[in-house]
C-alpha cells in the first residue's frame, strides 16, 4: 500500500511508497545472482544491495545466530526505506523468515529463496528423485526437505563451496574437485533435478552442470524469486513507473573495495561504487512491526 507508515526503533518514521528501493540482501556476493536477475526482469525498480561481508560465511553458522544477523540487516535495510526485502541468501531464509515477516509486519514485503526454489524442483523432476545441493545451516534447518516433501530428496551439505567462490579465485581444478565431491552421493542416487540451495553456486553453474551431466536439470532461484518480487509488488500496488529506467546500488559491512571488485566479476552489469555501512548497532534492537 502507498504511503503506509512504519516507526523504526529509532523512532522516525519511514514512510513504504512505489518509489522506495528494493532491497536484496546476501552474506556476499552470492546474492547477486538473484540481483542480476531483478535488475534484468523489473528495469524500472531501484535496487539498493546489502552484502554482509563482515559474517561471511553464513553458512556455518547456527539457526540463532542467523536469526539475530537477519534481522539485524532487515531493520538496517527497513530503517533505510526499503519497500521490499529480498533475503537472497538460503541460509538466512531458511533460519529466519519467520522471525523477519512477524518484525517486519505489512509495511516491508519480504521474500525469500526456499520456497520459489522449491516449486521449480517439483515442477522440473520427472523422476521423482530431487538432489540439494546447499550450505551446512541451510541442509540442517529442513526447510527444503519440508518444502519438498512429496519428492524423494538427497541433501549434501557443501561447507567449503561458497567460501571457494566468495574467495573470488579462478575457477580451477580446486573447485571442479570439489563439486565432483559434493555431487557424486547425488549421481548415486539417480536424481534429474538439483537445487542449487545457496545463491553462490548459479557462479560455479557451467562446473556444476558438467559434473551432474546434462540430463540433470538444475534449479536456482534466481528467476523464480524475480517473479515472486513483480507479483508482490503488484498485489501490494507498489510497482515503480515502469517507463522509467531504475537505479542500483551496493553497500556492504565489510571491506568495501574487496567487494566491488568480487562484485563487478559476478554481476554481468557496472558496480559503480560500495559503500561500508555499519550493522553491529542493530543486532539485538527489536524492532516494531507497522
Ligand atoms: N549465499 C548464501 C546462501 O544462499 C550462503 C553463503 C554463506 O555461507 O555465507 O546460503
Amino acid at each position: 500500500m502507498p504511503g503506509v507508515g512504519s516507526l523504526c526503533h529509532h523512532g522516525r518514521v519511514t514512510a513504504v511508497d512505489r518509489t522506495h528501493p528494493i532491497a536484496v540482501f546476501d552474506s556476499g556476493v552470492g546474492g547477486l545472482t538473484v540481483l542480476h536477475e531483478c535488475l534484468v526482469w523489473l528495469p524500472h525498480e531501484d535496487f539498493v544491495y546489502l552484502g554482509d561481508t563482515a559474517r561471511f560465511p553464513y553458512g556455518g553458522r547456527d539457526a540463532d545466530d542467523l536469526r539475530a544477523r537477519s534481522l539485524a540487516v532487515a531493520r538496517r535495510l527497513r530503517d533505510d526505506g526499503a519497500k521490499m526485502i529480498v533475503v537472497a541468501c538460503n541460509s538466512a531464509t531458511s533460519a529466519a523468515l519467520p522471525a523477519l515477516r512477524d518484525e517486519l509486519g505489512d509495511a516491508v514485503a519480504v521474500v525469500g529463496t526456499v520456497e520459489p526454489a522449491a516449486r521449480l524442483a517439483a515442477a522440473a523432476t520427472r523422476n521423482g528423485r530431487v538432489g540439494l545441493l546447499a550450505t551446512p545451516a541451510t541442509v540442517a534447518s529442513g526447510a527444503y526437505a519440508r518444502t519438498l516433501a512429496d519428492v524423494d530428496l538427497t541433501s549434501v551439505a557443501c561447507p567449503k563451496l561458497a567460501p571457494l567462490i566468495q574467495a573470488g579465485g579462478e575457477l580451477d581444478s580446486r573447485v571442479v574437485a570439489l563439486v565432483d565431491e559434493y555431487c557424486e552421493p547425488l549421481i548415486a542416487a539417480g536424481v534429474d533435478t538439483v537445487v542449487l540451495g545457496c545463491t553462490h553456486y548459479p557462479l560455479v553453474r557451467a562446473v556444476l552442470q558438467r559434473a551432474l551431466g546434462r540430463g540433470v536439470t538444475i534449479v536456482s532461484s534466481g528467476q523464480a524469486i524475480a517473479d515472486e518480487v513483480e507479483r508482490q509488488l503488484t498485489e501490494r500496488d507498489i510497482e515503480n513507473d515502469t517507463d522509467r529506467r531504475g537505479s542500483y546500488r551496493f553497500v556492504c559491512s565489510g571491506d568495501a573495495g574487496e567487494f566491488r571488485a568480487l562484485a563487478a566479476r559476478s554481476l554481468q552489469l557496472p558496480v559503480d561504487g560500495v559503500e561500508r555501512i555499519d550493522i553491529e548497532e542493530y543486532v539485538g534492537v527489536a524492532g516494531r512491526a507497522a
